[in-house]
C-alpha cells in the first residue's frame, strides 16, 4: 500500500477536474495552436485563449500579460536572465534573499554574466526579509528585486505589500516567484503592484511541465528579453510549441483553486493547527520552522533534536514526508534554508516538512498525528505518549 501522501510542497497529484479538462487535447483535438489554417489549429487556440484568461482571472492582470513556460524554473529564469540580458548596458544590480528556491539563487548567480551584480539579503530567524535591509541595498544601480512570496521548505510568507511599496518607491522591478503561494494566498496583482509572477502548474494540482511567467510592467518600462530562440510563441519571449494539454490544465487548475481556495484553506490551517497543538503540547522541545503565523496554511517543518534520520524513515513509515525540500533531498548537505534561519547542520539533518493538500483527508490527519506523536514517544522515551498513540 502506498504511503499517506504529506509532501504537496513538493508536487500535488493532478486534480481529476484538470485531467478531464486536458482529455480532449491528449485525443481529438491534438492540433498545434500555431497552425491557423484549419480546425485542429483553431481549437487548440481557442482552448489556449481561455485557459490565458483563466490564469488572468485568478492573479488579477490581463491576458496578454501571461507567458506559458514549462513551469516555476524556467519563469525565473526568464523573468530574471531576461532583465538580465535586456539591461546589460546599465551594469544593472539585482537583490535577492538567501531563502529563495535554487531556481530564483542559481538563476541571480548566472546572471553574472550578463554583467549583472547581485546583493543576496540575509532574513531573520523565522525567515522573513528585513525591509530594512533590503532599503539600505538599493543602490542607483538596482534594477530588479526578486523575492519569494512563500518558501518552500519553512512556509514563511514574506511582506509582500511592504516590499511592493519600496520598490515602487525607487522603481525597482519587482519579481516574485510564487509557485507555492499559489491556490493558497490571496493575492490579486491589481491592487499589488509586482510586476513578474512565476507560477508552476504542478504546485496547483495541474500536471508537470507547465508554468507561467506574468509580465506586467508597473514600476519601471523595460522590454524583457528572451532567454530561448527559435519561435514566435508567445510575442517571441517563449518561443516553442505550445503545451496545449499542459496550458488546458492549468487554466483549469487555476479556475479551482479561485473558486476553492478559501474553503481549502481553512480546512489546511485546521489541519496544521491541529498537528501543531498535538506536537508543541507533548514535545515542546521540537521546533517549528518559520513563523507560526504569516506561514503557509499547508506547511509543517519540524526540528526534532536527537533524531537520526535514518530511524526516522523506519518510525515514520506509511507517511510520505520530506526532509527539507525535495529538490534537495538527495543531496546530504543541510538545506540552504534551515541554515540560513540559524539551525546547526545537525538540527537542519534532524528536520521532517508535511505539506497537506486538497485531497488530505481527516482521517489521514489523525493517522499522521499518532504516527509523529508515537515516534517521537519513542525517541524521547516518553511511554506514556507512545503507548497513548
Ligand atoms: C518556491 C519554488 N520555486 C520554484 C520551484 C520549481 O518549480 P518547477 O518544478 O515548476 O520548475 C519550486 C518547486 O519545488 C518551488 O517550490
Amino acid at each position: 500500500m502506498l504511503p499517506i501522501y504529506m509532501d504537496h510542497n513538493a508536487t500535488t497529484p493532478v486534480d481529476p477536474r484538470v485531467v478531464k479538462a486536458m482529455e480532449p487535447f491528449l485525443n481529438a483535438q491534438f492540433g498545434n495552436a500555431s497552425s491557423s489554417s484549419h480546425a485542429y489549429g483553431w481549437q487548440a487556440q481557442a482552448a489556449v485563449k481561455k485557459a490565458r484568461e483563466q490564469v488572468a482571472a485568478f492573479v488579477g492582470c490581463t491576458p496578454a500579460q501571461v507567458i506559458w513556460t514549462s513551469g516555476a524554473t524556467e519563469s525565473n529564469n526568464l523573468a530574471i536572465l531576461g532583465v538580465a540580458r535586456a539591461l546589460r548596458r546599465e551594469k544593472p544590480h539585482f537583490i535577492t534573499q538567501v531563502t529563495e528556491h535554487k531556481a530564483v539563487l542559481e538563476v541571480c548567480e548566472a546572471a553574472t554574466e550578463w554583467d549583472a551584480t547581485v546583493t543576496v539579503l540575509d532574513v531573520d530567524t523565522q525567515g522573513f526579509v528585513r525591509l530594512e535591509d533590503l532599503k539600505r541595498a538599493i543602490t542607483p544601480r538596482t534594477v530588479l528585486c526578486s523575492i519569494m512570496m512563500a518558501n518552500n521548505e519553512i512556509g514563511t510568507l514574506q511582506p509582500m505589500r511592504e516590499i511592493a511599496d519600496i520598490c515602487r518607491t525607487h522603481k525597482i522591478i519587482l519579481h516574485s516567484d510564487s509557485a507555492q503561494s499559489a491556490g493558497k494566498c490571496n493575492f490579486d496583482l491589481k491592487t499589488l503592484p509586482i510586476d513578474m509572477i512565476s507560477l508552476s502548474g504542478h504546485k496547483i494540482y495541474a500536471p508537470k511541465g507547465v508554468g507561467v511567467l506574468i509580465v506586467r510592467p508597473i514600476n519601471r518600462e523595460f522590454e524583457l528579453k528572451p532567454i530561448l530562440f527559435g519561435g514566435d510563441q508567445e510575442h517571441s519571449l517563449r518561443p516553442g510549441t505550445l503545451n496545449v494539454p499542459g496550458i488546458v490544465g492549468m487554466g483549469e487548475a487555476c479556475a479551482l483553486a479561485m473558486s476553492e481556495m478559501t474553503e481549502e484553506c481553512t480546512r489546511m490551517c485546521t489541519f496544521q493547527k491541529q498537528i501543531l497543538l498535538a506536537v508543541q503540547t507533548h514535545f515542546p522541545q521540537i521546533k517549528l520552522n518559520g513563523p507560526q503565523k504569516s506561514r503557509l496554511c499547508n506547511n509543517i517543518s519540524l526540528s526534532i533534536p536527537e533524531l537520526v534520520p535514518d530511524e526516522l524513515a523506519l518510525d515514520f513509515s506509511g507517511v510520505a514526508y520530506s526532509s527539507g525540500s525535495a529538490c534537495n533531498s538527495s543531496n546530504p548537505k543541510p538545506s540552504h534554508v534551515l541554515k540560513a534561519i540559524g539551525l546547526s547542520d545537525t538540527l537542519a539533518r534532524a528536520t521532517i516538512r508535511l505539506g497537506l493538500g486538497r485531497f488530505t483527508s481527516p482521517e489521514e490527519v489523525q493517522t499522521v498525528t499518532s504516527k509523529l506523536l508515537k515516534m517521537l514517544g519513542k525517541l524521547y522515551r516518553s511511554t506514556t505518549v507512545a503507548q497513548n498513540f
